[in-house]
């Protein structure tokens, strides 16, 4: 068998299909929105590559020292012999973890870009002989067929994506894991902890304007694949922190009246000068709110672990 497998667990229609509906319903809503998986083609998954790396950035640096302090505990914790990764990405960080994970038999990164499982299933294959990789390419929110592999079975969903999730979402997909689970499995769960409201907006809005390519990067992704003509440079680029739902927000802010046409939709859409179209949400969290979140999920927080600085948080939890 090839130690690197890589499976599209949906036809490739499906993708299409699920982009015109998003961006149907998202830009005809009100307020206007897109859902931030459409930022990672190939381009938005290099962008992203970029922002971890920006001095800004700190949730990824700050995770990194957790695992690179945390993965012999969370091996000798779980003795997981499969690691699932649920928006995998470039993998970089998980190197810490897979290297702890000894017995470990299959590394199952899920994501929606290929480009990112194909260049992270390649470098891992050659770093760690042995290792079978199952690359899955697949939406995390949808219902997930795993391959069968051995237990017990950690499923990792590292870099804060929780956050992107909205409150309603967030509690399906968490028992959605919940369901992926069985007694001696655990969740590996990273997030990015409230702070102070200017090192949160610095790190959505850098100096050198990456995030501000990384926000365009979905109007050019809706260009290529449905025929539209929004221009990138007619929307700047907004990051805020609200503080009622302590949550993150980018929008592409028109800079003036203007007409987008989506001809695969048979849409024009009217932006007024202003007007803000919602791409994403980045929720921040509290150790009390993620515990009652996973509770409520039908999972128990087990270990706690933070950054040196208090930044960020993972959590261990099991099934009940
Ligand atoms: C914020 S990045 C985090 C990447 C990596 N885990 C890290 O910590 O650096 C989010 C990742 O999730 C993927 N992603 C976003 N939405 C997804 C979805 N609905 N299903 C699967 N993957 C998704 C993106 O392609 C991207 O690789």
């Amino acid at each position: 068998m090839s130690p690197f497998l890589l499976t599209r667990t949906l036809p490739e229609d499906a993708t299409d299909a699920a982009l015109r509906a998003d961006v149907l319903r998202g830009l005809t809503g009100t307020p206007k929105t897109l859902p931030p998986k459409w930022f990672y083609d190939a381009h938005g998954s290099d962008l992203f590559e970029r922002i971890t790396e920006l001095p800004e950035y700190y949730p990824t640096r700050a995770e990194r020292e957790i695992l690179v302090g945390r993965s012999a505990e969370i091996a000798s914790v779980t003795g997981a012999r499969t690691l699932v990764e649920l928006g995998s990405g470039s993998s970089e960080k998980t190197r810490h973890l897979i290297e702890a994970l000894t017995g470990l038999h299959t590394y199952v990164p899920v994501d929606v870009s290929e480009s990112a499982l194909t260049q992270a299933g390649q470098a891992l294959i050659a770093e760690r002989p042995g290792l079978q990789v199952h690359a899955l390419i697949a939406d995390f929110t949808a219902a997930l067929a795993l391959p069968r592999t051995p237990g017990p079975r950690l499923v990792a969903f590292l870099g804060g994506t929780i956050g992107n999730l909205p409150p309603v979402e967030r509690a399906a997909f968490l028992g959605s894991i919940r369901g992926l689970l069985s007694p001696g499995d655990a969740l590996l769960l990273g997030t990015d902890l409230v702070k102070d409201e200017e090192v949160l907006v610095r790190a959505y809005d850098d100096a050198a304007g990456v995030t501000a390519a990384f926000d365009k990067n979905v109007l050019t992704v809706v260009n290529r694949e449905l025929g539209a003509d929004f221009d990138p440079d007619a929307f700047d680029h907004v990051a805020l922190w609200d503080a009622r739902n302590e949550w993150i927000e980018m929008r592409l802010r028109s800079r003036a009246d203007q007409t987008v046409k989506v001809p695969a939709l048979g849409l024009a859409v009217e932006f007024a000068a202003g007007e803000e179209l919602r791409t994403e949400i980045s929720a921040k969290f509290r150790r009390d709110s993620v515990s009652a979140e996973l509770d409520a999920a039908g999972l128990s927080l087990s270990h706690w672990w933070t950054d040196s600085e208090g930044r960020f948080a993972l959590s261990l939890s099991t099934c009940r």
